[in-house]
């Protein structure tokens, strides 16, 4: 049982072809980082464009990387949100298109289902399913979420950020101290050369539903941090090698970063991820969670990981494997494999959502 999966739901295109929910056959994923680096952020229209541009080679190598034709192909998957609403037309049209002319039935993923189930791909792969009620932390550049997840894969959610995501911490603290977009990867390299204990950052106590985020309070802490400091030339200095070098290596970003700077984004690091695993761990306990899955951009991060692991959480914590972690389709085909079972297929006139709910 073959599905294609198609995810356009931000700003990378991708396509992918998954067997039986587990076993990945291709996996494209056309990245649009170089045209939005230079802004900071992904600009909208830009996004649409590129994936337009990308949509129609990127399905195609898929396809043949999976040595599978269309006619093989026991439904197609799409997003059709959370996200962008013009770049989540373009992959969700293109797969509707495919979807009526080859009368393969079409399935509709949540994005963030996605993200959960490259987690749940990559357990069934290994052998080791999971278990049952299991707790999800989706964390990316437009989400941090908190969901309880019942065999059968109903959702039911537990909290989430108030403001900012938590991804979007990452950024945007890495845009204010003049390093590249995304802002993850960059700070996450650095940190393990900086003083994780250099910088006190305190969270406030959330009102109402404990189990949410809040990262805004953080990134004005970050920014009062750099405004006592007067670090303009020292930015100046980052952005001109990003305009010399689009990406740079870990030690040219060394020999532009002195270790206060270092040791900020080692705090900021280390306090991002003692809010996620705090928050998550009495999440866990509050379901009487038997497995916790993390997953999105942010579950790259190695002292997340770290820290996950090490914490001695009483229930195993799975994270996928970096490429699946950060947008793709194979998490999307993945996601749509119990639907196929059940028969859940979308009519041809579902539309796209920007501000899908997953529970
Ligand atoms: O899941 P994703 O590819 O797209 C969204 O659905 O948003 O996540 C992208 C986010 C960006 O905010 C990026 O900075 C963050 O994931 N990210 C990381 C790391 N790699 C990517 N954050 C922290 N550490 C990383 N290693
Ligand atoms: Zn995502």
């Amino acid at each position: 049982m073959r599905i294609l999966g198609i995810e356009s739901s931000c700003d990378e295109t991708a396509a992918a072809v998954v067997e039986d929910g587990e076993t990945v056959l291709s996996s494209v994923v056309a990245s649009q980082m170089a045209t939005h680096g230079k802004y900071g952020g992904v600009v909208p229209e830009l996004a649409s464009r590129e994936h337009l541009r990308a949509i129609v080679p990127v399905v195609r190598e898929a396809l043949e990387g999976a040595s599978t034709r269309l006619d093989d192909l026991a439904a197609i998957a799409a997003t059709v949100g959370p996200g962008l609403v013009g770049s989540l037309l373009v992959g969700l049209t293109y797969a509707k298109s495919l979807s009526f002319v080859r009368g393969v039935p079409l399935i509709a993923v949540n994005h963030i289902e996605g993200h959960i189930h490259a987690v749940v791909l990559e357990a069934r792969r290994a052998a080791t399913p999971i278990e049952f009620p299991a707790l999800a932390l989706v964390v990316s550049g437009g989400h941090t979420h908190l969901f309880e997840v019942r065999a059968g894969f109903a959702y039911r959610l537990l909290g989430k950020t108030r403001d900012d995501a938590a991804g979007e911490a990452f950024d945007k603290v890495a845009k204010l101290l003049g390093f590249s977009y995304p802002g993850g990867p960059v700070i996450d390299q650095l940190a393990p050369s900086g003083d994780p204990g250099a910088v006190r950052f305190t969270f406030a106590k959330m009102k109402g539903n404990a189990l949410d985020f809040s990262f805004s309070g953080l990134k004005t802490a970050v920014l009062r941090w750099v405004e006592a400091r007067g670090m303009e030339a020292e930015i100046a200095r980052r952005r001109a090698l990003l305009r010399e070098c689009p990406q740079p290596t870990a030690g040219q970003w060394l020999a532009v970063t002195p270790a206060a700077t270092l040791g900020l984004l080692a705090s900021f690091q280390r306090a991002v991820i003692a809010e996620l695993l705090t928050r998550a761990a009495a999440a866990a306990e509050s379901i009487a969670a038997r497995t916790m899955i993390v997953s999105g951009g942010v579950a790259c991060n190695s002292g997340l990981r770290a820290a996950a692991h090490s914490a001695g959480l009483p229930y195993p914590v799975y994270f996928p494997s970096p490429g699946l972690s950060t947008d793709n389709a194979a998490m999307i085909a993945a996601a749509a494999f119990p639907k196929l079972a059940r028969g859940e297929f979308a009519p041809l006139e579902i539309a796209a959502e920007a501000s899908l709910a997953l529970a």
